[in-house]
């Protein structure tokens, strides 16, 4: 399946930064790129990096939605106003979420929904801590985080899953890619078991100190549908050369 490489830039992004989308459009724009590419900026930026994308071929995303599509939620931002903005997807339950605004499966599948309400593609995030892993709970809890952060009625086309272990985000630690190949291989007979046949069309993205020098093995590994990249999203270069590593389908 044609893989996605989705930039989280996080916290991160002034005016300036939207020349990154901008050199991405630039390069990309010349032949079919080899993936689709999304970037998430932050909620200040998705209107202008929409408008730098208007006829490029990167995607913009928001990092998080409410639930809700408009009230008195003071500081936060709706599906639907990401979705007038111009934005095609949103990731919800980032573990920076779940950690500090604690967001629970039970928000997170609320988000979710609230996503596709708003005709958005919602990326949901899970993973393990470092604690988790070492118990040999891993499966296990991405396994309830699937049940429980999948809206019930939710339908498995345009559902974006992103497995991120809290210990390889921004750490320069990764999984082996037998441990990401397993986990991987674990997160898609849930999604199998949940919608059937369709649940193999369910993309299935690793995060977690993605690098331009690490994607090749990492985006080839079974089950592996793309990339979620935090830090080396924030340059267009590294984003190309995660591309470039891409294998194409
Ligand atoms: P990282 O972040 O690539 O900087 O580790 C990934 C993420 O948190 O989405």
């Amino acid at each position: 399946m044609r893989q996605l490489l989705a930039g989280n830039w996080k916290m991160n992004g002034l005016h300036a930064a939207l020349g990154e989308i901008r050199a991405l459009n630039r390069a990309f724009g010349k032949g079919a790129p080899p993936a689709d590419i999304l970037i998430c900026p932050p909620a200040t930026l998705v209107a202008l990096a929409a408008k730098e994308s208007d006829d490029g071929p990167i995607a913009i995303g928001g990092q998080d939605c409410h639930e809700k599509s408009s009230g008195a939620f003071t500081g936060d931002v709706s599906a639907e106003m990401l979705r007038d903005c111009g934005a095609t997807y949103v990731i919800v339950g980032h573990s920076e979420r779940r950690q500090y605004h604690g967001e629970t499966d039970a928000i997170i599948a609320a988000k979710a929904a609230a996503a596709r309400r708003a005709a958005l593609i919602p990326i949901i995030c899970i993973g393990e801590s470092e604690s988790e892993r070492e118990a040999g709970r891993a499966g296990q809890v991405v396994t309830a985080q699937l049940a429980a952060g999948i809206p019930q009625d939710a339908a498995p086309d345009g559902l974006v899953i992103a497995y991120e272990p809290i210990w390889a985000i921004g750490t320069g630690r990764t999984p082996s890619l037998a441990e990401i190949e397993a986990i991987h291989g674990t997160i898609r007979e849930s999604l199998v078991g949940r919608f059937g046949e369709r649940g193999n069309g369910v993309r299935i993205l690793y995060g977690g100190s993605v690098k331009p020098d690490n994607a090749g093995p990492i985006l080839k590994t079974r089950n592996v549908d793309g990339a979620l990249i935090g830090g080396a999203s924030l340059k267009a270069a590294d984003m190309l050369s995660i591309a470039k590593a891409a294998p194409r389908s």
